[in-house]
């Protein structure tokens, strides 16, 4: 087995291999220094809404259901929970906090009749089921909304704990992230590489 799967967490399997690795340091720091985005690690985790659902409804739906009053259809505003929540003309809820199944938007983004279908289908916008999935997932777990990601103020959050045993492998609060990460996985850091030796095909200086 070729060392960068020994370390590879299985969420980057198949995506990348080394490539991801190196880009891991980045992701982390970057998260870490929004504090937006959690762990990489946990692909059941409840959806966000900065990171998961508002591209979704941002690329899909909000033409006819967003902020442009004069493009809004069916009197129905999506990018606003209260908005969202009221009762629509038709009587129905497009979303119903934890009840999926009683939300409009799940029967629309579902439905079999191209007449109901939303988006509607002639914009050749689908919704893929992945998609419909984290909408599905976000409402079950209460549909919150998050301002704007330009409105939330950085937090750092603190460098995961991770088992003293590591503790020679570690060096900065980086590799922390990506200490923690492996062992959640149950994987071990690859051993220290040894510092290169001076090159004897260096130069002779003159
Ligand atoms: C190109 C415009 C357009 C887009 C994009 C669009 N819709 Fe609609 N939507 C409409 C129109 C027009 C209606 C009213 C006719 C109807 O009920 O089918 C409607 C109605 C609805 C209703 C029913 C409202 C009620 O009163 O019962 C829901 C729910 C809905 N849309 C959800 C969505 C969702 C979710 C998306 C994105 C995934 C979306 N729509 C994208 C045009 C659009």
């Amino acid at each position: 087995m070729p060392a960068t799967e020994m370390v590879t967490p299985r969420w980057m399997r198949g995506r990348c291999a080394l490539a991801c690795l190196a880009a891991t340091a980045s992701v982390v720091a970057f998260s870490g220094g929004f504090g937006a985005a959690p762990a990489p690690t946990e692909p059941d985790a409840a959806p966000r809404f900065n990171r998961d659902v508002r591209p979704i409804l941002s690329n899909h739906c909000y033409q006819c259901h967003g902020p442009d009053s004069a493009a809004r259809k069916a009197g129905l505003r999506l990018d606003r929970r209260e908005d969202a929540l009221a009762a629509l003309e038709s009587g129905l809820h497009a979303i119903v906090p934890g009840d999926a199944e009683s939300s409009a938007i799940l029967a629309r983004v579902t439905h079999a009749d191209p007449e109901q279908a939303m988006p509607p289908p002639e914009i050749g916008k689908d919704l893929r089921p992945e998609q419909i999935d984290t909408l599905r997932r976000w409402i079950e777990s209460g549909a919150e909304y998050e301002p704007h990601w330009s409105f939330v103020p950085p937090v750092r959050p603190a460098a995961p704990e991770v088992s003293a045993a590591n503790t020679t492998w570690r060096t900065n609060p980086i590799d922390r992230f990506i200490l923690a990460t492996l062992e959640a996985e149950r994987l071990e850091p690859s051993p220290r590489a040894n510092a290169p030796r001076p090159s004897s095909a260096a130069p002779a200086s003159t």
